[in-house]
């Protein structure tokens, strides 16, 4: 059985890792029938939740196990972090324990650019974000693989976060704008917009009406993935067209928690396949109200272990007879 540790997987370039997240996620989205899948189970608390993310096809069954504790980074640590399990379901037995927090930092990026990829505009330059901490610049990156970008309007509540943004993304030839606040970074006209901010409220980053001019937004909202945790006036929504991962989930956990009733919405497999439309010539905002869905993580499981990452570990009992587990003592 394979273990592989955060440290392992940072040994690869973000670029190689990212090309083939990009190849695994879209291969498994084209494949989204082959997939026994459900809504994942969550457990709340006041301060953060607990999330087991499982699904399957014939060959593997993974899970990982998530969290998301938005006052972790004043006590010096991540606000989410992950382990993810891969199983052979010819036997049952796990073949792979991984670190997914930097995996699904990836992931994420990867979904991100793959739905900015069908409901961009194709020539998208300039990308609104707010919320600079963890996944930022994964996010960042992710569109730059995928669009001609030349600048980014950014905004965090936390200066030191901007800063640490604005650091990491230096000599990367965009052009970085500060933000005094969320409404500035929309306030001049964006292409995409990324909202991935972390805060267990209803929060409304902005009104429909500081966007409601802008006929060609595609606005990826990942921050907003928890029941009671959202980031957009509900307002856009309503006036715009919606994509998620999984409608089952999402209605749950993802901004159309807010709107009431059942939502028309397309899930994102519909269009990689080719059976709903990508942007048309009538879309004017279309959000991809994007919660995470287990099927992305099974995709970085998959790639790990088929790239034979990792080093073996005897975890699980070995025995001569299988029906003897007491001789192990
Ligand atoms: N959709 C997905 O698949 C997916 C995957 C990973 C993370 N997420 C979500 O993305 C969000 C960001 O994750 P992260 O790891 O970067 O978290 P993080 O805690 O590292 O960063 C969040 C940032 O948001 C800022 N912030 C909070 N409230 C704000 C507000 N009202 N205005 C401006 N800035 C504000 C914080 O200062 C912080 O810098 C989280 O909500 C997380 O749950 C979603």
């Amino acid at each position: 059985m394979k273990f592989i540790t955060a440290k392992d997987i940072a040994h690869y370039s973000f670029d190689s890792l990212f090309a083939d997240a990009l190849r695994y996620l879209e291969a498994d989205l084209a494949r989204w029938q082959e997939f026994k899948k459900s809504s994942r189970h969550a457990t709340h608390f006041d301060h953060g939740v607990f999330e087991l993310m499982p699904v399957a096809d014939d060959s593997y069954y993974t899970y990982k196990y998530v969290n998301a504790h938005p006052g972790n980074p004043t006590h010096g640590k991540l606000s989410i972090v992950a382990l993810g399990m891969l199983a052979d379901v010819a036997t049952g037995y796990p073949q792979l324990v991984c670190d997914m927090t930097l995996l699904t930092a990836i992931r994420t990026a990867a979904m991100s650019a793959i739905a900015a990829k069908h409901l961009a505009d194709k020539d998208s330059r300039v990308l609104g974000l707010i919320g600079t901490g963890a996944q930022s610049e994964f996010q960042v990156h992710a569109m730059r693989e995928v669009f001609p970008l030349t600048s980014v309007r950014y905004f965090d509540r936390d200066e030191e976060a901007m800063a640490k943004f604005a650091r990491n993304l230096r000599g990367s030839g965009l052009t970085l704008i500060a933000c005094k606040s969320a409404e500035e970074v929309v306030q001049e006209k964006l292409d995409i917009l990324t909202t991935c901010i972390c805060e267990k409220a209803k929060v409304q980053l902005f009104r429909y009406d500081a966007v409601k001019d802008n006929d060609r937004l595609f606005i990826n909202a990942i921050g907003g993935d928890c029941p009671g945790k959202t980031e957009l006036d509900p307002d856009v929504l309503r006036h715009g067209r919606i994509v998620v991962e999984f409608y089952e989930q999402t209605k749950r956990e993802g901004e159309i928690q807010n709107l009431a009733g059942a939502t028309v919405c397309d899930e994102l497999w519909e269009i990689v396949q080719g059976k709903k439309a990508g942007r048309r010539k009538e879309d004017r905002i279309i959000v991809f109200d994007s919660v995470g869905f287990a099927l992305a993580d099974f995709s970085m499981l998959r790639m790990m272990y088929e790239r034979g990452i990792g080093r073996n570990i005897a975890l699980l009992p070995e025995l001569k007879n299988p029906k003897d587990l007491f001789a192990i003592f």
